[in-house]
């Protein structure tokens, strides 16, 4: 049995989490950073990185202590390297060194878009998950569509060439007056709304697998400055959520139709909405796994489980292991 202790800092979030076999969550502890950054409407760098800072420790300590765990009982700890934000993974990886370095544990690092696929291992539906598996990651910062043949083995079919669509949530939301994130706030205000209310653009890209969100982001804006207040929040965030799902369930059930996909696998901060959810289950001619919610989001647990996997592959992290915050998959 192989336990790992997972480390995540990559975002507004300081997660850690103790997993077993890479599927069974023996504690997972996520301090959000959302009140400290909705002053702002966006996440601060800079206080980012210091908030971790503060938090890291006994986030940690509350995941051993949870999973009832001393620090001999691990066999090993991941961290997410990238992408993300340098100073916020600078944290992380630091501290896991030095806890690595001192209990003389193995070490991986973590690409954070890789492990938001690995929350469907936490799940029951573990034993669904099939190759080729063709992955859709929705987060604030990536949009991608990836196949995925074996363990760390990925192919990028396509992604967003601007706006990520966690990013088109939350500044929609900014533009409509909701708190941040504009993700969880939109999808509420959206259901009191008309999501045919309004015909915000599809962007289809000739048809291809990549995305943009940007044109419908400056399409919202054109529109709430030609309405007169007070603005039909809820019809606005119904029409911009509609436009969004559907282009992203239509191209994920297009590329899994065109392509020898077994599974669908939806993951990232985005997947936790419910529209999207649905839609992608509906779109698609093949079996679709969604996590629960609670790994949908950014947490440490996914960490762990990608960990467990690489360090079963044999992979083992020097002391030079290094941040990379323009990470790709595949
Ligand atoms: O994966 P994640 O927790 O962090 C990153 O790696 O970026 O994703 C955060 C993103 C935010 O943009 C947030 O607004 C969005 O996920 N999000 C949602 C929902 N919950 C979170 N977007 C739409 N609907 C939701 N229910
Ligand atoms: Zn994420």
């Amino acid at each position: 049995m192989i336990r790992i202790l997972g480390i995540e800092t990559s975002c507004d979030e300081t997660a850690a989490a103790v997993v077993l076999d890479g599927r069974v969550v023996l504690s997972s502890i996520v301090a959000s950073q959302i009140d400290l950054h909705a002053q702002y409407g966006g996440i601060f760098p800079e206080v980012a990185s210091r908030a971790h800072i503060e938090t890291i420790y006994p986030v940690i300590r509350e995941a051993m202590e949870v999973a009832h765990l001393g620090w001999d009982d691990l066999d090993g700890v991941a961290v997410t390297c990238g992408p993300g934000l340098a100073g916020s993974l600078l944290v992380g990886v630091n501290v896991a060194k030095g806890l690595a370095l001192g209990r003389g544990l193995p070490l991986v690092g973590i690409n954070h878009l890789e492990a938001h696929l690995y929350a469907t291992w936490l799940t029951e539906d573990a034993d669904r998950v099939a190759f080729p598996l063709l992955g859709l990651i929705v987060s604030g910062g990536h949009t991608e569509l990836v196949m995925m043949r074996g363990h760390g083995d990925y192919e990028r079919l396509g992604a967003t060439i601007d706006d990520a669509a966690g990013e088109a949530f939350d500044k929609v939301g900014r533009l409509l007056g909701l708190p941040y994130p504009g993700g969880p706030a939109i999808q509420e205000s959206a259901r009191r709304g008309n999501p045919d209310s309004f015909r915000f653009p599809r962007a289809w890209m000739d048809g291809g697998l990549n995305f943009s969100f940007s044109g419908l982001k400056t399409a919202v804006l054109r529109q709430v400055q030609e309405l007169r207040p007070p603005l039909p929040i809820e019809d606005l965030a119904a029409s911009f959520q509609a436009a969004v799902v559907e282009v992203l369930a239509s191209k994920t059930a297009r590329a899994a139709a065109e392509t020898d996909a077994s599974t669908v696998v939806l993951a990232g901060g985005v997947s936790a909405n419910q529209a999207l959810r649905q839609a992608v289950k509906a779109a698609s001619d093949r079996p679709v796994l969604i996590p629960p919610i609670e790994y949908c989001t950014d947490n440490a647990a996914m960490i762990a489980a990608c960990g467990y996997w690489r360090y079963q592959a044999g992979e083992r992290a020097g002391w030079d292991l290094d941040i990379d915050p323009g990470q790709r998959l595949g």
